[in-house]
C-alpha cells in the first residue's frame, strides 16, 4: 500500500459560446479520460468570460450550457468536481496577491493578449492580466496536471513562473520551502490544435467553428463549407494537408481512416464526397452525447445540484490553500 496523494487535475473553459469540435478534442475528451487518474476539478470560467462578454443574460445562459455540454460529454459528477469560477471568489484575492509579484515583462510577452487586441477586443486591465487570474485558478487547487489545447501552453508557463516567484519571495517559512506546486500542462499531440473550416485553429472568434450540439443541417452546412484547394476530382490529393482528413481522423476508426487515406492518394474522388463522409462520421460520433444531453435537460434541477456540490468541494480546497497563502504573505 502507498499513501501517496492522488494527483489533482484541473481545467477550465470560457462560457463564451457553443462547444465546438476544437474544445471537445483539445480539452474535454482528455479531461473526461483523466477523471479516472486522480481528483479532477473542472470549471466554467465565467470571470474570464467577462473580458469579452458584456451581456449578463448571455453569460448566465452560456454558463449553464457549458455545464450541460460537459456533463453530456462524459463528465461524471460522482468522480469529478464541476463548478462555476465565480462560486469561488477567493480566486480573485489570489489573483491580486499574484499580481503583486508578476513582472510586467512576463505579461507583456503573452501572445493571447496581443491576439485579442488584434481581433478588436478593448485593451482593458482585465484582458491584460488574464494570465494572472488563470494562474490563480490553477494554483488555488494545488493542481498537478492541466489538460488544455496548445493555445493555453504559454498561460501554464506563466502560471509556473508566478508559482516560482511566490515560492522564492514568501516560501521560506513553509516546510518544503514552497507555497505552491508547479503544475504541468497536459497537451495531446494529436489534438493540440484542431483546425476549423478555414484550416486555421478552430475558434468561435475566428468564425470557423463546427459546433457539436448544433442542429444537423447547420453541422452539415459547416462541414460542406470547409475550404479546400482546387485539385481536380481525378487527381490524387494530399491527406496530410487536408482539413477534411484531419477532422475525419478524430472521429473515424483506424480502418476507416486508412480507407480514406487510400482514396485521397488514388485520385478519382472529389472533396465534396469526402466532406459528406466526414459529416456522417461527425454526426454519428456525437450521437450518444446528444442523447445524454437530452436526458440531462429533462431533469430541471440536475445541473444546479451538480454545480452546488462542485462549488462546495472547490471552496473547501481553495480555503485551505488561501489560509496557507495569507499566512505566508502576512495577511493573517
Ligand atoms: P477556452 O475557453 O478558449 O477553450 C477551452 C479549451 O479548449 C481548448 N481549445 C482547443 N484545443 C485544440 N484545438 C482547438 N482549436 C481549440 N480551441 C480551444 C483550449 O486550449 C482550452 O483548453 N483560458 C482558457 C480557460 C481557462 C483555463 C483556466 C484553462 C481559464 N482558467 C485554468 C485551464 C486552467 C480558455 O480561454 O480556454
Amino acid at each position: 500500500m502507498t499513501d501517496k496523494k492522488p494527483i489533482r487535475i484541473l481545467s477550465g473553459i470560457q462560457p463564451s459560446g457553443a462547444l465546438h469540435v476544437g474544445n471537445y478534442f483539445g480539452m474535454m475528451e482528455p479531461a473526461v479520460a483523466l477523471q479516472a487518474e486522480g481528483e479532477a476539478l473542472y470549471f466554467i470560467a465565467d470571470y474570464h468570460a467577462l473580458t469579452s462578454l458584456r451581456d449578463p443574460e448571455a453569460l448566465r445562459e452560456n454558463s449553464r450550457r457549458v455545464a450541460l455540454d460537459f456533463l453530456a460529454c462524459g463528465l461524471d459528477p460522482n468522480r469529478a468536481t464541476l463548478f462555476r469560477h465565480s462560486d469561488v471568489p477567493q480566486v480573485t484575492e489570489l489573483a491580486w496577491i499574484l499580481s503583486t509579484v508578476a513582472p510586467m515583462g512576463l505579461l507583456e510577452r503573452a501572445h493571447s493578449y496581443k491576439d485579442k487586441l488584434a481581433r478588436g477586443l478593448p485593451a482593458t486591465v482585465g484582458l491584460f492580466s488574464y494570465p494572472v487570474l488563470m494562474a490563480a485558478d490553477i494554483l488555488i487547487y494545488d493542481s498537478d496536471v492541466v489538460p488544455v489545447g496548445k493555445d493555453q501552453k504559454q498561460h501554464i508557463e506563466i502560471t509556473r513562473d508566478l508559482a516560482v516567484k511566490m515560492n522564492e519571495t514568501f516560501g521560506q517559512q513553509e516546510q518544503d520551502g514552497r507555497i505552491f506546486k508547479l503544475p504541468e500542462a497536459r497537451i495531446k499531440a494529436a489534438t493540440e490544435t484542431v483546425p476549423g473550416i478555414d484550416g486555421q485553429k478552430m475558434s468561435k472568434s475566428y468564425g470557423n467553428n463546427i459546433d457539436i450540439f448544433g442542429d444537423e443541417k447547420e453541422m452539415r452546412r459547416r462541414v460542406m463549407s470547409i475550404v479546400t484547394d482546387s485539385t481536380p476530382v481525378e487527381e490524387l490529393k494530399d491527406p496530410a494537408k487536408s482539413t477534411i482528413f484531419k477532422l475525419y481522423s478524430l472521429v473515424a476508426s483506424k480502418e476507416e481512416i486508412a480507407a480514406m487515406r487510400e482514396r485521397f492518394l488514388k485520385g478519382g474522388t472529389g472533396y465534396g464526397d469526402f466532406k459528406k463522409q466526414l459529416f456522417e462520421k461527425l454526426w454519428e460520433y456525437f450521437a450518444p452525447m446528444r442523447k445524454r444531453r437530452e436526458e440531462i435537460l429533462a431533469d430541471k434541477s440536475y445541473i444546479d445540484s451538480v454545480l452546488k456540490k462542485g462549488a462546495a468541494r472547490a471552496n473547501e480546497i481553495a480555503d485551505q490553500v488561501m489560509k496557507r497563502v495569507r499566512e505566508a504573505v502576512g495577511l493573517r
